[in-house]
């Protein structure tokens, strides 16, 4: 982890390169990283902050570098239209005005976002508050407060990383059987004193939803994307698309160990084998030692977080996500550059076009943004803001996922959520909405939209 709030002035460089890198299962693997040879840093910075960055390009392809999360200007989003080019550098100063939450950065290359970030190209941002900093939490970092970076892996005979796609990829999205937890094959071991202890979750994979649970007793979630709850919520199991964040508590005082543990959805080859239903991999194995950690009890009251007033929006927007739109639109949707394997996938009948504006947004207004599919389930991502779901799939979403949020499962009926946005993104710069299954977004399911 990089603590960045000493150097305050200081200019962080971030360096995206080829690295080559062993996940434990003995073999060298090509792979990317930012800083590293796979995967970047996991950055700390305070609420106020501006953060100047050079990120630097020593690929060999375009890349940008998109922060997830944040509410920052289109100028400085990293989206597809700031590409860095190889060799070269960029320099947006990101400035931080939200409150304390968990985000990240990715490669947002069109076309190519799927394959840089499920290499390596991927790193963690945690914003801290004067009250995240002050709450009674455990926060010693890699003591008892860690991040976890929840990745599936395909390794292929020789324990290489594989990343391939197909057209049924392109379909499904790239998944793979092997759960990686920081770039290490699970399950991992952690020695933890006594206490409570808290669990920063990425779902980092391209493609597949994590069913997360405890060996012992109930998860404790405090908080989501955007920061925490109101208050503690106690589930069995907590779904994670990919790109969402949740933290978590583990009571570490009366138990010796406890293990986070990941379910998989057995799908294809492993269908087959065990029949539909969840293959459960153990990710974190906690034990206690002999040390004191942070004594607390868990909380009662995490965060002042009114019910969002769905009257205060001045108008909705509706988004149709499409897949298996028929030869002519895929042949449009080559031609405007999404890479799909021949196939296209849309929103509101279009795929992705670099050179078109979908919506024009006023700044500071509240709206409904009406989201719906005609198949599977897709997770459906706004970038510059963050929101609040007000229904998903028709019904309320589950009590952890009604805190700030920047992710939405769509899967039935319509999901909604009240949004709003308090930066400018002008027509060069413009924000993306997509699904966050990286090989549909890259496909084409995605849209931009102007805030002014
Ligand atoms: Cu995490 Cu537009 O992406
Ligand atoms: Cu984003
Ligand atoms: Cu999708």
């Amino acid at each position: 982890m990089t603590d960045l709030t000493p150097g305050l002035n200081e200019r962080i460089s971030l360096t995206c390169a080829a690295g080559q890198h062993d996940f434990g299962t003995g073999a060298t693997s090509q792979t990317l990283g930012i800083n590293s040879n796979y995967l970047g840093p996991v950055l700390r910075a305070k609420q106020g902050q501006t953060l100047p960055f050079d990120v630097h390009n020593q690929l060999d392809t375009v890349t940008t570098l998109h922060w997830h999360g944040l509410h920052i200007p289109g100028e400085v989003d990293g989206g597809p239209h700031q590409e860095i080019e190889p060799g070269a550098t960029w320099s947006p100063d990101v400035p931080l005005v939200q409150h304390a939450s968990m985000n990240w950065f990715h490669s947002h290359m069109h076309g190519l976002t799927a394959e840089q970030t499920h290499k390596g190209l991927a790193g963690v941002l945690l914003i801290e508050d004067d009250a995240s900093l002050s709450a009674d939490l455990p926060g010693t970092y890699s003591v008892d407060d860690f991040t976890l970076v929840l990745q599936d892996k395909v390794f292929d005979g020789n324990g290489r990383m594989a990343y391939g796609v197909s057209a049924q990829v392109f379909e499904d999205g790239f998944e793979g059987e092997t759960l990686v937890v920081n770039g290490t094959l699970a399950p991992v071991a952690q020695q933890v004193p006594s206490g409570l202890v808290r669990l920063r979750l990425l779902n980092a994979c391209n493609a597949r939803f994590l069913t997360l649970s405890m060996a012992t007793g109930p998860i404790s979630v405090i908080a989501s994307e955007g920061g925490f709850l109101p208050s503690l919520v106690e589930t069995e199991t907590l779904f994670m698309s990919p790109g969402e964040r949740y933290e978590i508590l583990v009571d570490m005082r009366a138990l010796a160990t406890n293990t986070l543990q990941v379910g998989f959805e057995n799908e294809g080859f492993f269908a087959t084998l065990f029949g539909s239903g969840l293959t459960t991999l153990d990710a974190l194995t906690l034990t206690r030692n002999s040390g004191k950690g942070f004594d607390g009890a868990m909380p009662n009251r995490l965060a002042t977080l009114t019910l969002p007033d769905p009257t205060q929006a001045v108008r909705t927007r509706d988004f149709r996500l499409q897949m298996d739109t028929g030869a002519d639109l895929a042949a449009l949707a080559l031609a405007w550059g999404n890479v799909c394997g021949g196939g296209a996938m849309a929103i509101n009948g279009q795929p992705m076009k670099m050179d078109r504006i979908d919506e024009a947004v006023a700044k500071g207004e509240t709206e409904i943004w009406r989201i719906s599919v005609d198949d599977m389930l897709h997770p459906f991502h706004i970038h510059g803001c963050s929101f609040r779901i007000l229904s998903q799939n028709g019904g309320p979403p589950p009590a952890y996922a009604q805190g700030w949020k920047d992710m939405v499962h769509v899967e039935d009926g319509w999901s909604e959520v009240l949004v709003r946005f308090d930066f400018d993104a002008p027509e060069n710069a413009p924000y993306m909405y997509h699904c966050h299954i990286l090989e549909h977004e890259d496909c084409g399911m995605m849209g931009q939209f102007t805030v002014g």
